[in-house]
Order: C-alpha cells, then sequence, then structure tokens
C-alpha cells in the first residue's frame, strides 16, 4: 500500500490534495462523543478508559474520514501523573493544585516515574493501531513545557499567564526547575506513546504568543528543541509537529531551529506570509478559523480554497487554526473536506 498521506507531507512531498484532519476533533460538537463520554462517566475518566478513549478517537476517522486521528487524551495528564491534582469544572475548564514556590516544586514527582499513572494512555493507542483504517495515521501529543506550566502554576487556564509570568520574573529557579521537570516528563510520555504505536507526535504550545523576546526564545523554542532533540535519537523516523500558537513573527524559523519536521499555524497568521516564509523551510500545518465550523456557507468554501491555494506550492497539512468548538455544526466539517477534496 502506498503510504499514508500525512506521512508523505510530513516527508516534505507536495500533494494535489493535503491530508486534512482537525484539532479538537473528537468533541463535545459530536453527539456520539456526548454519548461516550456519559458511559464513561466524566472528562477524566473517558481519558482513563482506554476502551472508550479508543471509540472517541475513532468516533471522527468513522464519520467523516479524516486522514489523522490524534489520540483522545489532555495535555494536563502530565501534571497528573507528576503528583497535581487536576479536576474539570463542568462549562469552566480546568483545574489544578497550584506550584508557587520551592516547597510545591519539591512535592513533584520524579519525571520516569509518570509511566505507571499515563499506562492507560499507552495502552489506549495499542487499540487504536490495531483498529484505525490503514490509510489513517496516528498522532500521539503532549503540551509543550511553558504551556503546561501555565495550567501547573495557576491551577486554571488565564487570559493573560499573569501567574506564569509573575513566577518565571520573581521566582526564575523555581520557574526553570519546573520547565525542567515537564520537558524530561514529556520526552518519558512521547517516547512511550511511539513505542505504543504513535506514528506522529505533536507538541502543544497553546500559550506560546505571550513569551516575548528572549523569554520566547528560552522557554518556547528552547524546551520544544530539547524535546525533539532527545525523541529523534531514540525516535529517528518519526516526524514532530511544533504548535506555537500566537507566535506571530516568530515563527520564521520555528522549524529550522528547533528540528520540527513540521510547524502548526494558527488561524491569526497570513497564509501567503506563511508560505513565503514559513512553508519554505518545510511542511506547514492549517489554518481555517474554527469559527467557520459554526457559520459554515460560502464563506467556509472560499476560506478553505483560499488556503489550499496558499499552501499548494509545498508540503502543507490542512487544519484548523486552534479547536473546534462545541458550538460548532459537523454538517460544516463534511462540507470542509468536501471543498478540500474536489
Ligand atoms: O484534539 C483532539 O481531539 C485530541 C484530544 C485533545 C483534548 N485536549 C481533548 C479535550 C487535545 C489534543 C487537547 C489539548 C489541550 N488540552 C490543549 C492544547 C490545545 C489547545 O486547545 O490549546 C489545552 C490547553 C488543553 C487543556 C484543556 N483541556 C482545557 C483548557 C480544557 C477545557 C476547555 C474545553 O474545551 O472544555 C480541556 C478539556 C478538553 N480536552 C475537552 C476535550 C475534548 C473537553 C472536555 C469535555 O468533554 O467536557
Amino acid at each position: 500500500m502506498a503510504e499514508k498521506l500525512l506521512m508523505r507531507a510530513l516527508a516534505g512531498e507536495t500533494l494535489k490534495t493535503p491530508p486534512a484532519w482537525m484539532m479538537r476533533q473528537a468533541g463535545r460538537y459530536l453527539p456520539e462523543y456526548k454519548a461516550t463520554r456519559a458511559q464513561a462517566g466524566d472528562f477524566l475518566s473517558l481519558c482513563y478508559n482506554p476502551e472508550l478513549a479508543a471509540e472517541v478517537t475513532l468516533q471522527p476517522i468513522r464519520r467523516f474520514g479524516f486522514d489523522a486521528a490524534i489520540l483522545f487524551a489532555d495535555i494536563l495528564l502530565i501534571p497528573q501523573a507528576l503528583g497535581a491534582d487536576l479536576w474539570f469544572v463542568t462549562g469552566e475548564g480546568p483545574r489544578l493544585s497550584t506550584i508557587t514556590d520551592q516547597a510545591g516544586f519539591d512535592a513533584l514527582k520524579p519525571a520516569d516515574t509518570v509511566h505507571d499513572h499515563l499506562s492507560p494512555v499507552y495502552e489506549t493507542i495499542k487499540i487504536l493501531s490495531r483498529e484505525l483504517p490503514g490509510d489513517v495515521a496516528l498522532i500521539g501529543f503532549a503540551g509543550a513545557p511553558w504551556t503546561v506550566a501555565t495550567y501547573m502554576i495557576a491551577g486554571r487556564g488565564t487570559p493573560d499567564q499573569g501567574p506564569a509570568h509573575a513566577l518565571k520574573d520573581g521566582n526564575r529557579p523555581v520557574f526553570e526547575a519546573l520547565l525542567n521537570r515537564i520537558t524530561e516528563a514529556t520526552i518519558e510520555y512521547l517516547s512511550a506513546q511511539i513505542n505504543a504505536g504513535a506514528e506522529v507526535v505533536k507538541l502543544f504550545d497553546s500559550w506560546a504568543g505571550s513569551l516575548n523576546g528572549d523569554d520566547f526564545q528560552k522557554y518556547a523554542l528552547e524546551p520544544t528543541k530539547q524535546i525533539i532533540a532527545a525523541l529523534k535519537a531514540r525516535h529517528p523516523d518519526t516526524p514532530i509537529i511544533a504548535f506555537p500558537r500566537g507566535a506571530g513573527e516568530k515563527y520564521i524559523g520555528f522549524g529550522p531551529a528547533t528540528g520540527a519536521d513540521c510547524v502548526a499555524l494558527d488561524q491569526f497568521t497570513d497564509a501567503d506570509w506563511a508560505a513565503k516564509h514559513v512553508q519554505k523551510d518545510g511542511c506547514v500545518q492549517g489554518n481555517l478559523a474554527p469559527g467557520h465550523m459554526v457559520t459554515g456557507g460560502q464563506d467556509l468554501v472560499d476560506e478553505v480554497r483560499r488556503i489550499k491555494a496558499a499552501f499548494s506550492g509545498g508540503p502543507h497539512i490542512f487544519n484548523l487554526g486552534h479547536g473546534i468548538t462545541p458550538d460548532a455544526n459537523p454538517d460544516n466539517v463534511a462540507l470542509m473536506l468536501e471543498t478540500l477534496r474536489a
């Protein structure tokens, strides 16, 4: 069988129709997801139930025929594996115990112990490796250290990542020790995902955009580079996607500087600009605004065509610029794929 489309794009091939998948493609906009989540009890129970996590991973593949499946889990499982308390408040989002000083850091577990807690995730990947259609690639993932740290420090999502910036500026040794611990744990976690059957891994740095100047270099770019170097040493053939969301001009050169095989673009990045300044270095992913999955219509069709055309001169993976939202209409997802593949 010919190699999977996603793997071909990641290897640098320019394809007539780019492979497509969607961030948060398993999620609350799908009635079948909500039914399976209810069966599991709650979101975290779903993440740690290999059979049901595999089931929700497969749901959007069955319904839409995406070219890739992304493991169903969450970036906040790593903090929990390191010993943080984690729970989700319905309608609000995640809550965690906070780390604000040396004592909080000292209470964390060593990086090489995370596998005990995360073994159900590896089990999900093994099930998916058996059950996914032969032309669909399996993507594993983790949060990038800065983004994970913002939640571990604040204990919740924050609009400006204020608490994390305060720790960085007020107690740099603890901040850097925390980033290092997350970096080490993430290397172990992603390496185990690859051993279990993940064919690609993606690093989500959702809050990279709030780091400026030297801080971006030290706390977004460097940890990503470290993780990629360690993974490439162990798994030289596994492609890695990096998503420094909100990086703006700092998207330029991010792929070569970190060793990422593909750079994922948010919807605030102009596609023509990115084709010229980012795609010249290799594969890019993105970057339709998720709002089109709510509004649909001719605007959606025009945008899909515009983005496909902008990136047609090089390797491209079609995706949204961020996750699909719970109010999206599944018919618009089908229209997006139909337009892309026409
Ligand atoms: O993309 C996928 O379909 C794979 C699964 C996945 C989830 N979260 C499932 C999820 C992935 C890759 C993530 C990544 C993630 N999680 C990120 C990085 C990407 C991004 O969106 O910026 C972040 C910051 C998180 C942390 C997180 N998890 C938040 C802030 C929330 C609450 C917001 C919300 O949408 O409710 C979650 C919960 C979450 N993670 C849900 C899903 C499907 C919704 C939970 C539910 O079913 O109620």
